[in-house]
Order: C-alpha cells, then sequence, then structure tokens
C-alpha cells in the first residue's frame, strides 16, 4: 500500500467499532427526507457483525483509493464493494473514541459533534495518510449523520484537506432515506480545491440493489481494475515540469523506461554536464538495465543512461554515438530549448 501512515491503535480502534455495530434501532432524527418522517430505523449490514473483515485493503489498482468510515456496516459493504471492483487500495477512517453501540447516544453525540464542528472542532481521528498522490480518483464514504457527512470522515476531510486540493473525489454514502445533498455541500466546504465527481447514495430501499448499482456507477465514472498502474506504464508519454512550465516526453518502450515510469513523480535536480551538453541526474537506486537495448547517437532532446554511470543524461546538443549509452525517451518537439540553460535546473517528472 503506498504512502499510507496509519496511527497506531487505529486496528484496536477499529475492533472496538466493530463490536459497536447496532442491531435494530429507534428512529434517526434525519433532515432533508425523501420522504418527511420517514427517517426510521437504522438498518445494520449484518457484514460487521458476522465477522466480516473491514479496515483496510492492499488493493493492485494504485489508481484509486477507497476511504470510508461506517458504524453499522452500510459503507462498509458499499466500501467493499467498489474495492473488489477496482482491486484497489481501502483504508478505513476510524475515530478516536470508538461509535457507541447505544443508537440514541450516537444519535446524540453526532449532534454534539456536528455542533462543535460548526464551531470548528473536530472529533479526533485515529487515520492519517502521508500522500494522495499516485491516485487518480479518492473515493469517500460515509453514512448521513443528521442529514450531513458522518463526523469521522468530516474529521479526516478537514485534516487532509491540503493534501486532497486537486483531486478528483467520488462521495458514496448511505442513509435510511436522507439525500446527500447536504453532505456534498460538507464536502465542498471541507476540500474547496479538490474536483467533485457524481456522487453515489444507497438508502434503506436500494442497498440490496449495490451490486449492481456501484459497477454501474464505477463504469460512468470511467473507474475499471483494467485501468491499473501496469497498463499505465504502455502509456509513455510523460510531462517534465520546469518551474511555470510544462515539457512532453515520449518514453522508449524498454525495461529501463519501465522501472523510471515506476517511479513517478519525481523530483530532481538536472546538473549541467559538459558545458551545456547534457542535464543529468543520478537515480538511486541505478534504474535496471533488464530487456533493454544498448547503443545511441544522441540527438537533441534524447533522454538516455550512461551505463558506466548509471546517471540519466538528457542531450541538449548532438553528441557521438556510444555503445554505453542506452536511450529511454526523446522529449517532444521543442521542449528541450527549455533544458538549453546555463546551470543546474530542478524538474519534476510526471507519469501523463
Ligand atoms: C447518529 C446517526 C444519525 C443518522 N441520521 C440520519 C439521517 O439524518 N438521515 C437518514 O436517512 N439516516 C440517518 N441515520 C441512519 C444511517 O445513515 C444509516 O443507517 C446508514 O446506512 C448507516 O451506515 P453505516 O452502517 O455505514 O453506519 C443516522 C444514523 C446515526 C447513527
Amino acid at each position: 500500500m503506498k504512502k499510507l501512515f496509519l496511527i497506531p491503535l487505529m486496528l484496536l480502534a477499529s475492533l472496538m467499532m466493530a463490536t459497536a455495530c447496532s442491531e435494530d434501532e429507534p428512529a434517526a432524527d434525519g433532515h432533508e427526507q425523501t420522504t418527511p418522517g420517514e427517517d426510521g430505523g437504522e438498518e445494520g449490514n449484518e457484514g460487521s457483525e458476522d465477522g466480516d473483515e473491514g479496515g483496510s485493503v492492499d488493493g493492485t489498482n494504485g489508481r484509486y483509493l477507497v476511504l470510508y468510515c461506517s458504524r453499522t456496516g452500510n459503507t462498509e459493504s458499499m466500501a467493499q464493494t467498489i474495492q473488489s471492483t477496482l482491486d484497489c487500495d481501502m483504508i478505513e477512517v476510524v475515530p478516536e473514541t470508538p461509535c457507541d453501540d447505544n443508537y440514541n447516544t450516537m444519535l446524540e453525540r453526532a449532534r454534539t459533534e456536528l455542533a462543535a464542528i460548526g464551531q470548528g472542532t473536530y472529533p479526533a481521528i485515529a487515520t492519517s495518510i502521508e500522500s494522495f498522490e499516485d491516485y487518480d480518483i479518492v473515493f469517500v464514504g460515509y453514512p448521513v449523520w443528521h442529514g450531513h457527512m458522518a463526523t469521522p470522515m468530516q474529521s479526516f476531510l478537514h485534516s487532509h484537506a491540503d493534501l486532497l486540493a486537486g483531486k478528483r473525489i467520488a462521495l458514496f454514502a448511505s442513509s435510511v432515506s436522507s439525500l446527500i445533498s447536504t453532505s456534498e455541500r460538507d464536502a465542498a466546504s471541507l476540500v474547496p480545491d479538490a474536483t467533485f465527481e457524481e456522487s453515489m447514495l444507497l438508502t434503506s430501499s436500494t442497498l440490496d440493489d449495490m451490486g449492481s448499482r456501484i459497477p454501474a456507477w464505477l463504469e460512468a465514472l470511467g473507474a475499471s481494475r483494467e485501468d491499473n498502474q501496469d497498463d499505465a506504464t504502455e502509456g509513455l508519454g510523460i510531462n517534465i515540469i520546469v518551474g511555470d512550465q510544462t515539457i512532453t516526453a515520449t518514453m522508449e518502450d524498454n525495461g529501463a523506461t519501465r522501472d523510471f515510469l515506476s517511479r513517478l513523480p519525481l523530483e530532481v535536480t538536472l546538473e549541467d554536464y559538459n558545458n551545456g551538453t547534457e542535464k543529468i541526474f543520478y537515480p538511486d537506486p541505478e534504474l535496471s538495465l533488464d530487456d533493454t537495448p544498448r547503443g545511441c547517437t544522441p540527438v537533441p532532446g534524447d533522454i538516455t543512461i550512461y551505463e558506466p554511470w548509471g546517471n540519466v543524461a538528457i542531450f541538449c546538443r548532438d553528441w557521438t554515438q556510444s555503445n554505453s549509452l542506452i536511450k529511454i525517451g526523446h522529449i517532444d518537439d521543442n521542449g528541450i530549448e527549455t533544458f538549453n540553460v546555463p546551470g543546474d535546473i530542478t524538474v519534476r517528472f510526471e507519469r501523463r
């Protein structure tokens, strides 16, 4: 699992939460009813009570992350369906104080926490994530509490808003009957710089259709398990960010390139070498040269490896043929002009 930093005790808190799942419970004080006054009993999916494994899962498809919080297992089932459909990473967001198994106590606690959030105080959570950089879409799931996004997820979004800026977020939620729109507004104000995709709500009357509704929703979002990072290496285009400029390059289809692509995004300082002939850096560890043909006569824009030193060299000028040089890509169009400046430059390589 990439870049995930989960606070110790999370597992313990998670287990305590799972045991806090309730049976049939009295009515929730729902806002924004689809049918006014019909926000009745809370239906807990039996998954958690049956001891199904919830919590965190490490998938093979690194393009998507599923985050969820859940008290009685409904949102957790939705999260698991998304996770298994996409084969992606999944993380449970856990409140530091486990949810109460008494529904009325929980109603009151949620009311108090929502009021505190209104005053800028967020309840503590035991889940933290270092970076969302690798993920194309972050799925964020929660139960609706008093019409709003459940408070643990509000805390999570609040504490990770900077990291989530610029990301695509797809909300999913479960409720007895409330709509999702108030919680969509919660999310938009918690992470104002994210792009929100179409959301998915399942209520008591649609929860059983999860198996068909969730895959259809994922398809509409363009998310699929085939779309994983191994396939993405077949897309050989990269961006090279230099200051406020984005230069594109097309990589060769060889073993060294696949190793290089697997390390992106990567920020490095390119050192000037041989009076402006090359800009170079030293990947650490050196790039694998398996399945990589040797020998190249560099022209401006060629991205190469010099095998004896293990450095990557971007050529700004023509150079002589060498069997120790390995071509791994070429900067598109006239992009090399950006590198043709005196001294060192800092660049960031990203997949396109
Ligand atoms: C504190 C609390 C408040 C709730 N408020 C609402 C509500 O406003 N509207 C609604 O339709 N359901 C409400 N519910 C019911 C839950 O949203 C619903 O049962 C949901 O599916 C539970 O998801 P979970 O199993 O993932 O915890 C509330 C439940 C709790 C515990």
